[in-house]
């Protein structure tokens, strides 16, 4: 791992410094993204963010109004996808839709991105968004950049930085706590609600390098070639479901209010 020596001072600096120009542009990329997300997302930060909005006390919400509050905040830097928040919902919902899928997979497919109510709470782009991978054990090389987290001080503690870390081999993907991001966040406000093929859909969706990249297998328990599987069944409607056609959005929401209240109560506690 890279050492850091003469000059942390200047260090600090160049990093502010690239951090606020990117405020500053709203737009930034995926690189710069993915250096601030591997420096800085350790166990501490995870488990700090899950205290914090575990609470769900940040607003009382329904879904299809913080689909359409989405709409309006989430800025075109996000790298998840290049279209409007709601197009990107509307068209991964109708293409399981249209494949016969069970309703509460149409569902997911509808809400699997409005985790990302973290910018409206104001959490930067890289606690929100991008590829997610295990903390508190060391980080796999099939991550994408993964010299960013030369940066990263658990690359160099004791514990976290060896392949188990913290966790027992083979605990199962519910047991490891993954990279703060929209992911776990919309798991926290929905794991009451939906069933639980549907919560693996949503809380492992960014996690490229565990289901597609096949990383940590040493980690993976008995019920996870089952997550693993409801985690590539999704895969393919969120990043293929693009049309040409714009979907109406005012003709399919009744149908999407309907099957949201049928697994959501009115006001869900974000
Ligand atoms: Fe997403």
């Amino acid at each position: 791992m890279g050492h850091v020596a003469a000059q942390p001072f200047l260090e600090q600096l160049n990093d502010q410094e690239k951090f606020r120009n990117y405020q500053a542009e709203a737009r930034s990329s995926v690189k710069d993204l993915y250096r601030a997300n591997h420096t800085q997302q350790t166990l501490d930060f995870v488990l700090g963010k899950k205290e914090q909005y575990g609470r769900l006390d940040h607003a009382e919400m329904g879904v299809w109004e913080v689909i359409e509050a989405l709409n309006e905040f989430v800025d075109d830097s996000d790298p998840d996808t290049s279209l409007p928040q709601i197009v990107h919902a509307l068209q991964t919902a109708e293409a399981i839709r249209m494949d016969g899928h069970p309703r509460w997979f149409i569902l997911a497919g509808l809400i699997h991105d409005t985790g990302k109510m973290l910018s409206v709470f104001g959490e930067p782009q890289w606690a929100v968004v991008g590829d997610t991978f295990p903390v508190g054990c060391q980080f796999s090389e099939k991550i994408v950049y993964p010299e960013f987290f030369a940066e990263n001080p658990d690359s160099r503690h004791p514990v976290y930085s060896t392949p188990n870390g913290i966790y027992e081999p083979h605990c199962g993907l519910d047991n490891v706590h993954f990279s703060w991001g929209h992911d776990e966040y919309l798991y926290l406000v929905t794991r009451d609600y939906l069933p639980k093929e549907a919560l693996w859909m949503l809380r492992y969706h960014s996690a490229y390098p565990v289901h597609q990249a096949g990383a940590y297998p040493h980690l993976l328990g008995p019920e996870d070639a089952e997550i693993l599987k409801w985690v590539k069944a999704f895969n393919p409607y969120d990043l293929y479901s693009k049309r040409e056609t714009e979907p109406d959005v005012n003709a399919l929401k009744p149908f999407y209010e309907e099957l949201i209240a049928e697994y959501f109560p009115a006001k869900l506690r974000w």
